[in-house]
């Protein structure tokens, strides 16, 4: 069988000169069993035609909202529904600005803004156009709202000048497209647990102590298992963005001792939980039920008790065939804390972040991590956004479960 047999991919092209790449790469996924619907925008017209590409698609190409002489309206609802994946190649700043800003003033931003599956773009222009912060801000904003990135690569540019902006060539953007329909159902059957953003623990009625997880990573993570099949259940702390993925299951928590008898419930039948919160080890030992007024002395005590370590608990009642991965924050001294965490929590997999590279951990909407497992094995990644961070950690966590 065809690694891409029946499935239904919108192509969107947009006016820069690598839209003539864009027949090539139409081609290499008619060969490979899709059935592609091109939607242009108006200024890609200018670069390649929409007869080369009907030709080569076995279907009329999308434009225009509507056939001119007959009033035929298109779609772009329909089309949205229709497409198991939409890729953007080549993307023009100006698509992209449009994009992440939602302008639908053409078929192409229109069938994207509808798009209920995942999209991919594939950037081309000059080197500056590609650098400039307005580009790389709507860049950030896509891949936050979870589109693939499709990176452009270096070379010789339109413009005669060398740098980034060139489209990736189409055997790559082919070879990401078989990637994401192979990842599609691999977590199929699978139940996962992961624990999410931050624990509160109170100290009086308008008081508590907490910290700065804002619950990005760990639903980036879930957003990942569900789209791969899985059944995935959150235990969240306080946090103010949820998944969008309505199959994800979120049960709200506050304290780490809420977040630990969830998990120690869920996580028991989990065939993976992934530790992603950023449980306080600390709780008040006395809560007090009135706002605790200011006195007369200068300074005030609040005695700490220690919370339960979740991940801990629920390694003491691990079965054969569950994997459990762990996350270690740290300031200093990183690779061997993480290593020391893994071995004290008695975890498959850590994941390390460091809050001493920039752009990684709380908050951010990229991260930089590295993974470890019990065997000694290391690998570092590269500053991602929270979506290929999680890509990367569910594809280190099944090579795992093969081992297992
Ligand atoms: O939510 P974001 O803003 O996107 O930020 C993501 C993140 C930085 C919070 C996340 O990537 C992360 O690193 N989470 C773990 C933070 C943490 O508490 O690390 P730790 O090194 O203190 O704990 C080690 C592991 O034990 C973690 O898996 C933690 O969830 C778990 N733990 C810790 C204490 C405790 N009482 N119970 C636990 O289960």
């Amino acid at each position: 069988m065809k690694s891409l047999e029946g499935k239904h991919i919108v192509l969107g092209i947009t006016g820069g000169i690598a839209a003539y790449k864009s027949a090539v790469l139409l081609r290499l996924l008619i060969k490979r069993g899709a059935e592609v619907q091109v939607v242009m925008t108006p200024a890609a017209k200018e670069f390649i035609t929409p007869v080369t590409l009907s030709t080569l698609s076995g279907k009329p190409v999308v434009s225009e909202f509507f056939t001119a002489n007959t009033g035929e309206w298109h779609s772009h609802v329909d089309l949205g529904l229709w497409a198991d994946l939409m890729v953007v190649a080549p993307a023009t700043a100006s698509t992209l600005g449009k994009m992440a800003n939602g302008i639908a003033d053409n078929m192409l931003v229109t069938t994207y803004l509808s798009a209920k599956e995942h999209v991919m773009v594939a950037p081309a222009m000059d080197l500056d156009m590609y650098a400039s912060p307005s580009t790389q801000r709507n860049l950030a904003t896509l891949a936050s709202d979870g589109v693939e990135i499709i990176e452009a690569a270096e070379g010789e540019l339109a413009s005669h000048l060398v740098g980034k902006g060139r489209m990736a060539e189409p055997e790559a953007i082919v070879e990401r497209v078989e990637q994401f329909f192979s990842r599609r159902h691999d977590m199929a059957g699978m139940k996962v647990a992961i624990t999410v953003g931050p624990t509160y623990e109170k100290i009086d009625p308008v008081r508590f102590i907490g910290n700065y997880s804002s619950g990005k990573m760990g639903f980036a993570l879930a957003e990942e298992c569900a789209s791969r099949g899985a059944e995935v259940i959150a235990i969240a702390g306080p946090v103010t963005n949820y998944p969008s993925n309505p199959s994800i299951r979120v049960l709200k928590v506050e304290s780490a001792e809420e977040m630990n008898a969830e998990a120690l419930k869920v996580c028991a039948s989990a065939d993976v939980s992934i530790f992603a919160a950023a449980v306080a080890d600390y709780r008040p030992e006395r809560v007090s039920d009135h706002k605790i007024k200011r006195e007369n002395s200068e300074d005030m005590t609040i005695r700490l008790v220690r919370n339960p370590d979740i991940a801990r608990n629920v390694a003491e009642l691990k079965k054969d065939g569950q994997t459990l991965v762990g996350f270690a924050l740290e300031t200093d001294d990183a690779l061997n804390n993480a290593e020391r965490k893994l071995e004290k929590k008695n975890l498959d997999m850590m994941v390390l972040n460091s809050l001493e590279d920039k752009g990684a951990g709380f908050r951010t909407d990229t991260n930089k991590v590295t993974v470890i497992t019990r065997d000694g094995f290391r690998k570092a990644f590269p500053l991602k956004s929270k979506k290929e961070v999680a890509t990367d950690i569910v594809d280190m966590i099944l090579e795992l479960r093969k081992k297992q």
